[in-house]
């Protein structure tokens, strides 16, 4: 029986604890243990690629509910780190933009395909259908690039160990994909959590480490919106509606 020292973050769907050196994610009643196994999964073969990610302990169920139980990481998450004000807020995004090139060249292959868990979940929003129809028809043709995809590297997932290379954390989403729609993720949790400053800052940070242009990575912005909407809370769904309004604008612009 694992009984939790600490908890660490309580979600509406989980809460993750920490026991002795380990940290158990609890998910709700709602959560499948398929759900579960493809988060643990996914952990397991970023960790088989070589990439900084907690080590898996296991899985297992505890009074109804399923918990993934992992290696706990001492130390901040980059969102304190960027809070305390101790770095500018550019010393700690190169932190992020380092993190996501590092976990890029891990290999891709046991990942599910982005274009379509893309597809799937923007089947799922409740968008009008004349937009869906236009975002799922980005989606067309074979998959662009093939790369691993956390598409949640938020500073709430990332993790600074002292003395150790940033550990990320929280890969229920990640896929096989293209490199310029994870940049897309980013510059889209940036901008709904800490405003346009940062995400443009990110974006400055990431075109010039990756040598991408920001065109190309802008234009994943409304399908990446898209499929953050289903299990979004409300305000961040009214803003993700709004992004993918105002990007979508921009690309009838640019006869995209
Ligand atoms: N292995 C770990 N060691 C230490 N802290 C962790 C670990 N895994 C997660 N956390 C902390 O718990 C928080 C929530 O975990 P996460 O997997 O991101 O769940 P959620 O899906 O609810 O965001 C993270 O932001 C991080 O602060
Ligand atoms: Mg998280």
């Amino acid at each position: 029986m694992i009984r939790p020292d600490r908890v660490i973050a309580l979600r509406g769907s989980q809460t993750v604890f920490q026991y002795k050196d380990l940290c158990a994610k609890v998910y709700s009643r709602t959560h499948s243990c398929a759900d579960v196994l493809r988060e643990a999964g996914n952990l397991a073969a970023a960790w088989e690629g070589g990439a900084s990610v907690p080590g898996l302990i296991e899985v297992r169920q505890q009074n109804g509910r399923w918990m993934m139980v992992t290696e706990y990481i001492p130390g901040e998450t980059l969102a304190q780190r960027i809070g305390s004000g101790k770095d500018r807020l550019s010393s700690c995004l190169r932190i992020l933009v380092q993190a996501q090139r590092h976990l890029q060249k891990v290999p891709p292959d046991r990942f599910p395909s982005l274009t379509e868990s893309l597809r799937r979940e923007i089947a799922q929003t409740s968008l009008d259908p004349s937009i869906r129809s236009k975002l799922l028809s980005r989606l067309d043709g074979p998959e662009e690039g093939s790369c691993l995809c956390h598409r949640n590297l938020s500073p709430d997932n990332l993790l600074l160990p002292a003395g150790r290379n940033p550990v990320a954390v929280d890969w229920s989403r990640a896929c096989r994909g293209n490199a310029d729609a994870d940049a897309a993720a980013v510059w889209i949790l940036l901008e709904t959590e800490y405003g346009q400053d940062a995400a443009q800052l990110y974006l400055d940070l990431y075109c010039g480490l990756s040598g991408r242009q920001e065109r190309d990575i802008l234009r994943w912005v409304p399908v990446m919106a898209a499929s953050r909407i289903p299990g979004s809370v409300q305000r961040e769904r009214e803003r993700l509606k709004d992004l993918i309004r105002q990007s979508l604008k921009g690309w009838d612009e640019y006869g995209d």
